[in-house]
């Protein structure tokens, strides 16, 4: 058992405190810069940092948000006035968390699939980010469905990896969130996404089980079982709420500390409808807390607006805030098209 047992426990729940989830925040500087590219704002250090400072000093954000997930770079930076990111995390009571993988590479041998990596040093990584504050930790995998797609060599090699990632984050006192994506992009339907997402599931939870991984210091980080992007018959809300609980029932073990979905893609309102009718109609089928852990589902407003132009911070601010109550509010159940 890690030593560092208890204090993973209670970090684990505190990430899934009723009414809160986490906020991603932990974009690749290549990613951050493609979404700023968009919007024509520079893609330099200074604006990456300043974006950064007007999510992390929204006033009042930890009412909603239990935890926020950073970047190399970010859990490096200061505000403005010269104090450290992770501080002012830690004196608005947001937990710190990491993102620790290095990105997506092809896999060798499967046209169309990628493979994580990161796992290299990854201990002593862990050690380092632990005593800068940080006290959960994020990894990525993505699973592409396509024709034949996704392999069972994909699937397995995803898997193991990530399960080697949990295991030495609980080794160094972090929670590690784990996010094996099934992506939305495709022409695939819903029962298709349902199919991969259980076989991913099944697949993990033989790796984690295999790399002792303790399912009570785990958060898992799905995507939701749904429609594929360029599916022409769209799943409705309920059944995308339907689908996914009973993936999730018939998959993830009961010892597993939370569940906090990505949001992939959807549109902020979808991502937030889909979790509050998880909660709403399906929440006592449910033996674990569900919450979220979006990043463009609440970021994309408040980007969108500031558009690199500090004037507009004030305003981008308060659409933060408004995107984390609305979801705060799906967490539990008590979400309507209305409070939009
Ligand atoms: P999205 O909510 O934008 O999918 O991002 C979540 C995330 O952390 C992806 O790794």
């Amino acid at each position: 058992m890690s030593t560092y047992a208890q204090e993973l426990r209670a970090t684990a729940q505190a990430m899934v405190a009723p009414g809160k989830g986490i906020l991603a925040m932990d974009e690749s500087r290549g990613t951050c810069d493609r979404r700023f590219e968009k919007l024509g704002i520079p893609t330099t250090e200074e604006r990456r940092r300043t974006y950064r400072e007007l999510i992390l000093t929204t006033p009042d954000l930890a009412e909603f948000i239990s935890g926020a997930i950073l970047f190399d770079e970010t859990i490096r930076q200061s505000t403005q006035a010269g104090v450290p990111f992770v501080q002012v995390m830690q004196e608005a009571g947001i937990i710190p968390g990491i993102k620790v993988d290095l990105g997506t590479k092809d896999l060798a041998g499967c046209e169309g699939e990628k493979v994580t990596e990161g796992l290299d040093g990854l201990g002593d990584r862990i050690t380092e980010y632990y005593q800068m504050g940080a006290r959960f930790a994020k990894w990525r995998g993505v699973i592409t469905i396509g024709d034949g797609i996704p392999s069972e060599t994909c699937l397995v090699a995803n898997a193991h990896e990530i399960a080697r990632y949990a295991a030495l984050c609980q080794a160094g006192g972090l929670v590690p969130m784990v996010e094996l994506e099934v992506l939305i992009d495709g022409e695939h339907s819903i029962e298709r996404c349902y199919e991969v997402t259980e076989r991913t599931f099944q697949i993990l939870f033989e790796q984690l089980r295999l790399n002792r991984v303790e399912f009570d210091k785990m958060i898992l980080k799905p995507s939701m079982v749904i429609s594929g992007s360029n599916c022409p018959v769209q799943a409705s809300v309920e059944q995308v709420a339907q689908m996914t609980v009973n993936c999730l029932r018939n998959n993830v073990p009961v010892a597993v500390a939370g569940i906090a979905f990505l949001s992939g893609g959807q549109s902020i309102e979808h991502a937030t409808a889909h979790l509050n009718l998880i909660h709403a109609k399906f929440g006592a089928q449910c033996p674990w807390t569900i919450t979220f852990s979006y990043a463009r589902a609440i970021q994309q407003p408040a980007l969108d607006y500031w558009h690199g132009d500090d004037a507009n911070i004030p305003i981008a601010q308060q659409l933060l805030y408004h995107r984390a109550k609305l979801n705060g509010a799906a967490s539990i159940g008590h979400y309507s098209s209305e409070m939009e």
